[in-house]
């Protein structure tokens, strides 16, 4: 297995990075349209696409921690260095906090939890407001909630910084940091 070194990454990080960002700013982007214009249909999509995501997040958890940052390709101001680290860690705590309080949410405020149909948490139905559920925690699902939206500015403004980033080495520094990342050396 290749691991990451100075010149070139593992293709395990540079997929798994690639996967999780493309699909989790389509989640964020989703979540907020169909938020914003009550578009319900997407609710289920959203939620089981986020579900889905989370294994794979887990994965690169795991793929972290055994395997550590990628060092940087040369030497950097100490607070380049200690903003970038930051955000990085912002970052992948936002990836594993963003599904869980979505579940909280969901399972919490009586909605069920399942992934394109296959039920992992059945809904808690209102028999008196057909169409309706109960909650089976209203302070867990309103933490949820509150985590999830929180959660979403700041990963927002995380990866607004995390981008502003790779593009000043890429096209002021003209280091191999970005090119590192899209697999090259
Ligand atoms: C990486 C995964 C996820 C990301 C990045 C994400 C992101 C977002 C964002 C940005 C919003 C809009 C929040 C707002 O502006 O108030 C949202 C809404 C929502 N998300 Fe997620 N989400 C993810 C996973 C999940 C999961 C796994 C669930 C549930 C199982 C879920 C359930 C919801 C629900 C129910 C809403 C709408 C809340 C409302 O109508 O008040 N999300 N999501
Ligand atoms: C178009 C958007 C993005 C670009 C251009 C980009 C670019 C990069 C680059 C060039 C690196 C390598 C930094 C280094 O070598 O020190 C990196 C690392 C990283 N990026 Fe992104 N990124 C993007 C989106 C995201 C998103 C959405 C997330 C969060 C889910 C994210 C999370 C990370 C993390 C945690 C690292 C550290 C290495 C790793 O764990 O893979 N990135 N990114």
């Amino acid at each position: 297995m290749i691991k990451d070194s100075k010149k070139k990454l593992s293709p395990i990080t540079t997929t798994l990075h690639w996967l999780i960002a493309i699909v989790l700013i389509s989640l964020i982007a989703v979540g907020i349209y169909m938020e914003e214009n009550e578009v319900f249909f997407l609710y289920p999509i959203h939620k089981s696409i986020g579900m889905l995501l989370f294994s794979v997040i887990l994965i690169r958890v795991v793929w972290r921690i055994k395997s550590g940052w990628p060092e940087p390709v040369s030497q950097y101001k100490k607070i380049e260095q200690i903003g970038a680290r930051t955000i990085h860690w912002v970052l992948i705590i936002g990836t594993v906090m963003m599904p869980i309080s979505g579940m909280l949410m969901s399972g919490a405020g009586g909605y069920g939890l399942s992934i394109f149909g296959l039920e992992l948490l059945a809904s808690n139905p209102d028999e008196l407001n057909p169409g309706k559920v109960i909650p089976l925690s209203k302070s867990l699902a309103g933490l949820g909630h509150t985590l999830h939206e929180l959660g979403g500015n700041i990963m927002i403004f995380a990866i607004t910084l995390h981008i502003i980033g790779a593009f000043k080495h890429h096209f002021i520094d003209k280091d191999s940091t970005l090119r590192r990342m899209l697999g090259r050396r």
